[in-house]
C-alpha cells in the first residue's frame, strides 16, 4: 500500500487522535530513517526521544532476536532473570532503591501518584485525614491517562474529560513564592520534570528545585521526578535531577529504556517502597523478559561506549550552533536545553510550524512543542557532523524567509 492508500484507510478506521506528517516510514538504520519511496531522513527527533540508539542497532536487534526465541512474555506471577538485573542497574545509576516496571510513561506516572497517596495514608497520624493534595507545574506534561492528565497543565488536554482526578494544584513555573504559598501539610507530593519536555524544553531553576525539595522534606511530602523524556542520558547525565544535586523520592522513566520496545519504570526510595504490598498495584505486560533483556543491553551500551560524555559534548555543540543562528534571526526568541534535549523558541506558532515542515521537506525530522518551540531530541549517536549537516539547512529555511507569518507578526509588534 502507498501513503495515499494508507492515509485514506486510516482516516476511515482509526480514532482521529493524530495529525500525521505526510510521510510513511519503512525502515531505519543508524540515525537515518527511510520512507516508502526510499527517501532518507536525518532523524533529530528519534521517535520523540525513544530511539536513543537510532535504528537497527546490531546489539539491540540481536538481543531481540535471541530473547524472542526463548521467552517474550511470562506474566508477573512468575520470575524471570531480567527484572532484578535491570532493577539493579537502574537503582545503581539513579540512587533509588526499588523498581516497578510498566508499559509506558503514563503508567509509571500513575504508579507514582498512587504511591504518593499510599505513603501519605500509611504516615497519617492517629486517625487524622491523610494528606492528598498533589502539586504540579505550569506547562507540565505527565501523560494522557486520568491521573497523569490531572497533573498535565494544558487545559485543552484536560477539559474534554473533566472532571479529572481531584486534589491537583498547578504552581507557576519557577515561582518560588507561589510554591511556598501552595505548600502546606495537606500536600502529599510535588511532581515535576526537571527539564520540561512537551512544555517547551524548559529547565526548572536551581532555586525552584531546591525550594521544592526543602518544602517536601518539611511537610513529609514526596518529591516525584518525571524523567520520562529527560532521563537515561538524554541531558548528558543519567537523570536531569542529577544536574541539581537533588535526590527525589520517586522517579519515573520510559521512552528510551528498551530501544523502542514499550517499557517504563517507577523507581522508589526504600521509605516509600515500604507502603506498597502484594495486590495493591500490578500490570500484565510491564517488565516482560523481552523488553527487560533489551533494556539491560541498552544500558550496557550507554556505559560501555561512554555515551553520556558524548551526549554532553554533542549537545553543547548543537546548543552553541543554534545560539549563533539565533543571533542572525530575530524570529528566534530563545535557544535552551541540556545535553541532547534542546528547544528553539520562535516568535509565533506559525513560524515554528513552517520550520518543522520545511526541514522535513529537506530531509530532517524535528517537531514542534508548546506551539512555538522547535524541539531537537536526536538519537544519542549523532555526531558533530550531523549537527553540521542540519544547521545550514535551518539557515536556508530561515534565510529564504520562507516563514511569511513571522515577518508579518513581527511587523505588528
Ligand atoms: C515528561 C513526560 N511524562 C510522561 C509522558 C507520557 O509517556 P507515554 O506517552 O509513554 O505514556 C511523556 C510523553 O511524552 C513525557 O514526555
Amino acid at each position: 500500500m502507498n501513503l495515499e492508500q494508507v492515509s485514506k484507510l486510516e482516516s476511515k478506521l482509526l480514532l482521529s487522535t493524530y495529525e500525521r506528517y505526510p510521510v510513511m516510514l519503512r525502515r531505519g538504520r543508524g540515525v537515518y530513517v527511510y520512507d516508502d519511496k526510499g527517501r532518507r531522513y536525518l532523524d533529530f527527533l528519534s521517535g520523540i526521544g525513544v530511539n536513543a540508539l537510532g535504528y537497527a542497532h546490531p546489539a539491540i536487534t540481536k538481543t531481540i532476536a535471541n530473547q524472542s526465541k526463548l521467552l517474550i512474555h511470562t506474566s508477573n506471577l512468575f520470575y524471570h532473570e531480567y527484572q532484578a538485573k535491570l532493577a539493579a542497574a537502574l537503582t545503581r545509576i539513579s540512587g533509588m532503591d526499588r523498581a516497578f516496571f510498566t508499559n509506558s510513561g503514563t503508567e509509571a506516572w500513575e504508579g507514582a501518584l498512587k504511591l504518593a497517596r499510599a505513603y501519605a495514608r500509611e504516615n497519617s497520624t492517629n486517625g487524622s485525614e491523610p494528606r492528598w493534595r498533589i502539586l504540579a507545574l505550569e506547562h507540565a506534561f505527565h501523560g494522557r491517562t486520568f491521573g497523569s492528565l490531572a497533573t498535565t497543565h494544558k487545559e485543552k488536554y484536560r477539559a474534554p474529560f473533566a472532571p479529572v482526578l481531584p486534589g491537583v494544584q498547578f504552581v507557576k513555573f519557577n515561582d518560588v513564592a507561589d510554591l511556598e504559598r501552595n505548600f502546606d501539610d495537606t500536600v502529599c507530593a510535588i511532581g515535576f520534570e526537571f527539564v520540561q519536555g512537551e512544555g517547551g524544553i524548559r529547565p526548572v531553576s536551581k532555586e525552584f528545585a531546591e525550594a521544592a525539595h526543602r518544602l517536601a522534606q518539611k511537610h513529609n511530602a514526596l518529591l516525584i521526578a518525571d524523567e520520562i523524556q529527560s532521563g537515561l542520558g538524554r541531558t548528558g547525565r543519567w537523570f536531569a535531577y542529577q544536574h541539581y544535586g537533588i535526590q527525589p523520592d520517586l522517579v519515573t522513566i520510559a521512552k528510551p529504556i528498551a530501544g523502542g520496545l514499550p517499557l517504563g519504570a517507577l523507581l522508589a526510595s526504600e521509605k516509600v517502597s515500604q507502603c506498597i504490598h502484594p495486590g495493591m498495584h500490578g500490570t500484565t505486560f510491564g517488565g516482560g523478559p523481552l523488553a527487560c533483556a533489551v533494556a539491560l543491553q541498552l544500558l550496557n551500551i550507554l556505559e560501555r561506549q561512554k555515551l553520556l560524555q558524548h551526549i554532553q559534548k554533542t549537545g553543547d555543540y548543537l546548543l552553541e550552533q543554534l545560539k549563533k543562528l539565533q543571533q542572525e534571526h530575530e524570529g528566534i526568541q530563545e535557544v535552551r536545553g541540556l545535553g541532547l534535549m534542546v528547544g528553539m523558541e520562535f516568535d509565533s506558532a506559525d513560524a515554528a510550524k513552517a520550520v518543522v515542515k520545511q526541514m522535513l521537506e529537506r530531509g530532517v525530522i524535528l517537531n514542534r512543542t508548546d506551539e512555538t518551540v522547535v524541539r531537537f531530541l536526536p538519537p544519542y549517536l549523532i555526531t558533530k557532523q550531523h549537527v553540521d549537516a542540519v544547521i545550514p539547512q535551518l539557515k536556508k529555511v530561515m534565510e529564504k524567509n520562507a516563514i511569511p507569518v513571522t515577518a508579518a507578526e513581527r511587523r505588528k509588534k
